[in-house]
């Protein structure tokens, strides 16, 4: 499966590619990836924010003036016909607490992403960030990845690790993970917006 050329759509169109982010919590990475839109630093336009429940992620889109989409119930027939208006090209996961129906994956795929606070398959599910460090891993980290049908088992796009320094407490984990998350996760947008891949299987390669 090939990935979207938008860099020969755009070319040809003018018009900057259109992706969506779907959180349910704090919302700090919403906001890196609203903030970096908005600067032109990431090419796309970043048409709105879709949330299941009133959190912190609203608050950021309000003050950054992105439209709000809050689902209502059922909210997988909803967040469907959201989709299904807005058509964006790239739907960005970023702590969406839901899991997505397989029936919406598949129609989409491979235009969901996720990132996930662990190197995986290590530590899916919730909580990863407290999982990895309660365990005792030296080595822990963030992935990327294609959104299937499973829980946090996609595709994997990228993946960054960090040495835990003897130490650090889980709070200071916590803040280099999402250090990592926001230098990384608008770059590979950026790059799945406008580079050539290719998944075969599990495996994600960059160029035609
Ligand atoms: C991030 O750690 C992300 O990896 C996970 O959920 C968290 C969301 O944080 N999927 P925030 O709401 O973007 O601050």
């Amino acid at each position: 499966m090939h990935g979207l050329f938008r860099s020969e759509l755009s070319s040809v169109s003018k018009e900057l590619p259109t992706i969506v982010v779907l959180a349910s919590g704090n919302g700090s990475n919403f906001q890196v990836l609203a903030e970096k839109s908005i600067s032109g630093e990431l090419r796309a336009n970043l048409k709105a924010l879709i949330v299941d429940r009133p959190c912190g992620a609203v608050e950021r889109a309000k003050k950054l003036g992105i439209e709000v989409e809050m689902l209502s119930k059922p909210w997988h027939e909803d967040l469907e016909r959201v989709l299904d208006t807005l058509k964006p090209d790239l739907i960005v996961l970023a702590g969406f607490m839901k899991i997505i129906p397989e029936r919406i994956v598949n129609k989409y795929f491979p235009r969901i992403v996720n990132i996930h606070p662990s190197l995986l398959p290590a530590f899916p599910g919730k909580d990863a960030i407290k999982q990895a460090f309660d365990y005792g891993v030296k080595v822990t980290g963030i992935t990327i990845h294609f959104v299937d049908a499973g829980v946090d088992t996609g595709p994997i796009i990228f993946q960054k690790a960090i040495e835990i320094d003897e130490g650090w407490d889980l709070e200071t984990l916590e803040s280099k993970i999402h250090e990592l998350e926001h230098e990384s996760y608008w770059k590979v947008v950026s790059n799945l917006l406008y580079k050539a891949y290719k998944i075969e299987g599990r495996k994600v390669t960059w160029g035609v």
